[in-house]
């Protein structure tokens, strides 16, 4: 990766020692103005007693909806010859159970606001044709609640069940928790193994409903009157399973009017009923988020962290105004870039089966995105639990499938990396670094840093974005209670073109690279970061 005249420049470096000079310290937090650091050098401060929280596995999560080509012809196409007798892509199991994503969201999405789960249950020659009004699509319901539990459970994921609070009733969403998680003898879990499934799911995450605050959205209503519903859901649902966690519908973008205030209003509602408030986002280079600017675009990752900032603010006002010793935790359970194929026909099913709704082709800068709000939501796993990559698989996905096979998008890459290297405790780091100007976002970092330490192996692994579009960076990481193990692997994604994409034809386009073994020597590793890049190392300890 890396030429012998750069490895000779860091060798150079690493016996000369180089300009971290740590006498103040930023945290990365969104807008933060760090330290002047003349030097072109980042520096990365390293300390194993110093962490923010136990990293919650199900901060990597996905997300599974009925639109478009995401479960029929994706995860189930019973004509496939590539799939099971079940009718579940083998292909799209072997990839997803390789990846070990932890939980997975379903059915919705706004999908879910107009979903009746009864239509997709029991014998399948009995199933409705629906027609779906949130994407005018037809869903022939040959795969529900009891599929989608069959095919988490041969993946390894957990389910993270979406509530339809839009035309459904409270009673009905505690009629599936019934459904799901009682052993027998009442009505909806005898149903259950009326239709050959004897053990209950246990189910424990489920969203209250999804972006309620959205006038697109089937059911849409005010503030206070879907805080009063989801409380009437929370308490019929935990009079079934007390054991539950339950997510209630945040604002669905900092974009909307009601932002924060929709928060407010249903937090002070249902707040002793529910255990977490959710947030999406979708962030696009576009004319009126970026200016088409991709330095600013590998940047908004920060404005998402000031998005969980101000989300959580609202929660602790509200647990302030009610005395209460809960603190609520988040759920970022829609997150992705997104923004081509988000109107028109993209985004209309025009009464098909399976149509091709919501396909965006991924290209080097949005993984490099993904990369750093990956960072984001590992710097704040002391409060958000639960997150989702939207979606898993041909919507808005890091996987693609057709007749014939699948292949890896780039925003592939940094989740895999998540999922295999970030473990154990968040590293709270000091990080240094050269900063450049973006619009209405001041001084931002070239260098976006997020780290963990496994209690268990003793492992550390880094995660480093670098925005600068045209220059490599220096990185000294100074290990100020311990030096690292060998290096057990050190990857870059990078590449001259920011739009380059992979597909069918070119599935390698954009792919990791093996990038040089970082050198460490006195308590300091000494490396370079390319322009346009996103890299994982990771230490043995
Ligand atoms: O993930 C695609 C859609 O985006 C979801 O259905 C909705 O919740 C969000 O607006």
């Amino acid at each position: 990766m890396f030429s012998g005249k750069r490895r000779q420049f860091l060798q150079q470096v690493a016996t000369a020692g180089i300009a971290c000079s740590a006498n103040s310290f930023f945290k990365q937090v969104a807008f933060a103005q760090p330290p002047a650091n003349s030097s072109d050098v980042a520096c990365i401060y390293i300390d194993s007693r110093r962490t923010i929280a136990p990293l919650d596995r199900n901060l990597f999560g996905s997300f599974l909806e009925h639109l478009g080509r995401a479960i029929y012809e994706g995860i189930y196409d019973p004509a496939s010859a590539l799939s099971d007798g079940s009718g579940f892509r083998k292909d799209v199991i072997d990839e997803v159970r390789q990846l070990g994503v932890p939980i997975i969201r379903y059915p919705g999405g706004n999908f879910v606001s107009g979903y009746n789960w009864l239509d997709g249950v029991g014998p399948k020659k009995d199933r409705p044709r629906v027609l779906d009004k949130a994407w005018n699509t037809i869903d022939t319901n040959q795969f529900g609640t009891n599929e989608f539990m069959a095919w988490a459970k041969i993946v390894g994921a957990r389910p993270l069940m979406g509530l339809n609070l839009g035309t459904g009733t409270a009673e009905r969403a505690a009629a599936l928790v019934e459904y799901c998680n009682l052993e027998k003898g009442t009505k909806w879990s005898d149903l259950r193994r009326a239709h050959g499934v004897e053990q209950p799911y246990k189910v424990e995450h489920w969203c209250l409903g999804n972006e309620m605050d959205g006038p697109w959205q089937i059911g849409h209503m005010t503030a206070a009157e879907y805080g009063l519903k989801a409380q009437d859901a929370a308490r019929q649902m935990h009079a079934v399973d007390p054991s539950l966690k339950l997510i209630a519908c945040g604002s669905s973008g900092p974009g909307m009017p009601t932002y924060l205030e929709w928060d407010r209003e249903v937090l002070e509602q249902c707040y002793e009923y529910v255990d977490a408030l959710s947030l999406h986002r979708y962030i696009g280079n576009t004319q009126e988020e970026t200016g088409k600017d991709s330095a600013k675009f590998l940047a908004m990752n920060l404005s998402m962290e000031k998005q969980i900032a101000e989300t959580l603010a609202v929660c602790d006002l509200v647990r302030g105004h009610k005395r209460s010793p809960k603190k609520l935790w988040l759920s970022f359970d829609e997150w992705n870039v997104w923004y081509r194929e988000r109107s028109g026909d993209a985004m209309n099913g025009h009464e098909h089966e399976a149509p091709r709704l919501l396909e965006e082709v991924y290209n080097l800068e949005d993984a490099l995105l993904v990369g750093g709000i990956i960072n984001t939501l590992v710097r704040n796993a002391d409060r958000i639990r639960v997150a989702c990559l939207a979606q898993l698989v041909n919507v808005i996905a890091p996987l693609v499938t057709n007749a014939k096979g699948m292949f890896r998008q780039t925003i592939y890459y940094p989740y895999r990396w998540a999922l295999q290297m970030a473990r154990g405790n968040v590293l709270n780091l000091l990080v240094e670094s050269p900063t450049y100007e973006v619009s209405e976002m001041g001084q931002v970092p070239y260098l976006d840093v997020a780290g963990t330490l496994s209690q268990e192996d003793g492992k550390v692994s880094l995660f480093i974005l670098n925005r600068d579009l045209n220059k490599p960076h220096t990185v000294e990481i100074n290990w100020q209670d311990r030096s690292p193990g060998k290096v057990l692997s050190s990857s870059v994604l990078t590449g001259g073109d920011l739009k380059a994409f992979n597909s069918f034809d070119a599935p390698q386009r954009v792919v990791p690279q093996s990038a040089d073994t970082p050198l460490t020597g006195s308590g300091r590793t000494k490396l370079e970061v390319p322009a346009r890049s996103y890299s994982a190392i990771q230490w043995a300890s």
